[in-house]
């Protein structure tokens, strides 16, 4: 086996590069602080991935998975405790404020933690937040060896678990499924990085590039397959943003559809405020609803809709960059946009998505004046267009998902 220390760009888009499994910034200025490693323990821990050790950092991701959409500001993690082969302990971190993942598979594991191996999708935390640093809970469980996914790019963390770890004489794997584990929390990173939830525009059109017809009717552009996918996306997600035109053209409910799946806050984007009283985002029985408005917008509907239960907010002037400031400061890490043409043109240039999921329907409705799924960005020639980057293709039922993130 290869045991060269391996230099891999991860994620360019995200301005940041991952050597020997450590999280640095490049172009920012910013460096992440790394952990004093020597080359001997570097290169003792470096590449020693192996079948069961992916097979153990995949049941670590199912794990983490089990909380999708219910733990910001804190990551999805997994963790997973093998004594001679076996799993003898296994757990996840549910939601922010309660234990880490760590945490609740040492306790499964009691004793047997002893001279064990841990998996992890994300490096140990090594500093007291609302819980006690899972680095020192593995080092008094008398662990032998921890496997990390990827490292935390939290300043507070970003290399200090793995190195107080091995200062205790634990042996440290980094960087085992490392891809997978970015996927899952790369909203996480974004955050983390950016200081800003990671924007995601979805959208369904036809294959002539329509999001709804002359008449402003869009149900439904995909099959059943996509939009079960489009409910699992939701589940996942923080918030969903919509603006005025949608919820009066739609009349979405934006939930996730499945029985005991998260559903994430509903945002309405609206100046006007000139909405239906009747909306089905006004019913929060299911799901909890924002209307982000300016000052002074339609008082009476305002009234409305704090009586069934739906926060108002005013800002002095609504813009996407606002809204994702907003939902920063809330803890998001992750935001949807599922908003027709203008609000999504308006979030592109305003740099609040990152991240775009196009579902691709083989079907032709035409209409000169049908609604495209991304309003004017101002751009006269073909070499203004915005490039994705690491762009995946997808067929879903009869349908078709691109994937791919905006130039950064
Ligand atoms: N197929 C799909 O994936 C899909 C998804 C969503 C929507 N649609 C379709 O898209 C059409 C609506 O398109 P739309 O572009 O008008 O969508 P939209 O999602 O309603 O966004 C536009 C509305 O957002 C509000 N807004 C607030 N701040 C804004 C800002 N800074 N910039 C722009 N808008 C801002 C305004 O609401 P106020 O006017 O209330 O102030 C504006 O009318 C409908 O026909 C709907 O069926 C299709």
């Amino acid at each position: 086996m290869d045991n060269s220390p391996v230099v891999t760009q991860v994620d360019t888009s995200l301005n940041y590069t991952q050597k020997d499994g450590l999280i640095v910034r490049f172009s920012s200025g910013e460096v992440a602080p790394t952990p004093v490693v020597s080359n001997s323990q570097t290169q003792d821990s470096m590449s020693r991935e192996t079948d069961f050790d992916s097979r153990m950092m995949q049941r670590c991701l199912e794990l983490a998975r089990r909380a999708l959409g219910r733990t910001s500001p804190n990551p999805l993690v997994g963790a997973v405790v093998v004594k001679d082969g076996e799993i003898v302990g296994e757990g996840f971190h549910p939601r922010a404020g309660e234990p880490h993942a760590e945490v609740f598979a040492l306790r499964a594991a009691g004793v047997g933690a002893r001279g064990a191996t841990v998996y992890v999708n994300l490096e140990p935390c090594n500093h007291y937040g609302r819980t006690p640093p899972c680095s020192a809970g593995l080092i008094e469980a008398g662990v032998a060896k921890v496997v990390v996914g990827m490292v935390d790019p939290n300043p507070l963390v970003a290399g200090g678990g793995i190195a107080r770890l091995r200062a205790a004489g634990v042996e440290v794997v980094v960087g085992v499924e490392t891809e997978a584990c970015q996927q899952l929390n790369e909203a996480f990173v974004h955050r983390i990085l950016y200081k800003k939830p990671l924007g995601i525009l979805k959208y369904a059109m036809t294959l002539d590039g329509k999001i709804a017809t002359t008449a402003g009717h869009s149900a439904w552009v995909t099959n059943q397959a996509a939009r079960s996918e489009v409910h699992q996306l939701r589940a996942a997600c923080d918030a969903i943003i919509v603006g005025g035109n949608t919820v009066r053209q739609d009349n979405p409910f934006l939930t996730s559809h499945q029985v005991g799946a998260h559903n994430p806050l509903r945002v309405v984007m609206s100046r006007q405020l000139n909405l239906p009283e009747t909306a089905r985002l006004w019913d929060t029985q299911e799901a909890p609803t924002l209307v982000l408005t300016e000052v002074g917008a339609n008082p009476d509907l305002q009234k409305t809709l704090l009586k069934h239960g739906v926060e108002v907010m005013e800002l002095p002037v609504l813009t996407p960059q606002h809204a994702m400031m907003h939902l920063y400061e809330q803890g998001f890490c992750s935001v949807l946009w599922e908003c027709g043409g203008n609000l999504a043109a308006s979030a592109i240039a305003q740099g609040a998505v990152q991240k775009v999921m196009a579902f691709i329907a083989p079907k032709i409705i035409g209409g000169s004046h049908a609604p495209t799924p991304v309003g004017d960005l101002g751009f006269t020639s073909m070499t203004e267009a915005l490039p994705l980057e690491r762009v995946r293709w997808r067929v879903v039922g009869s349908d078709c998902l691109v994937e791919g993130y905006l130039p950064q």
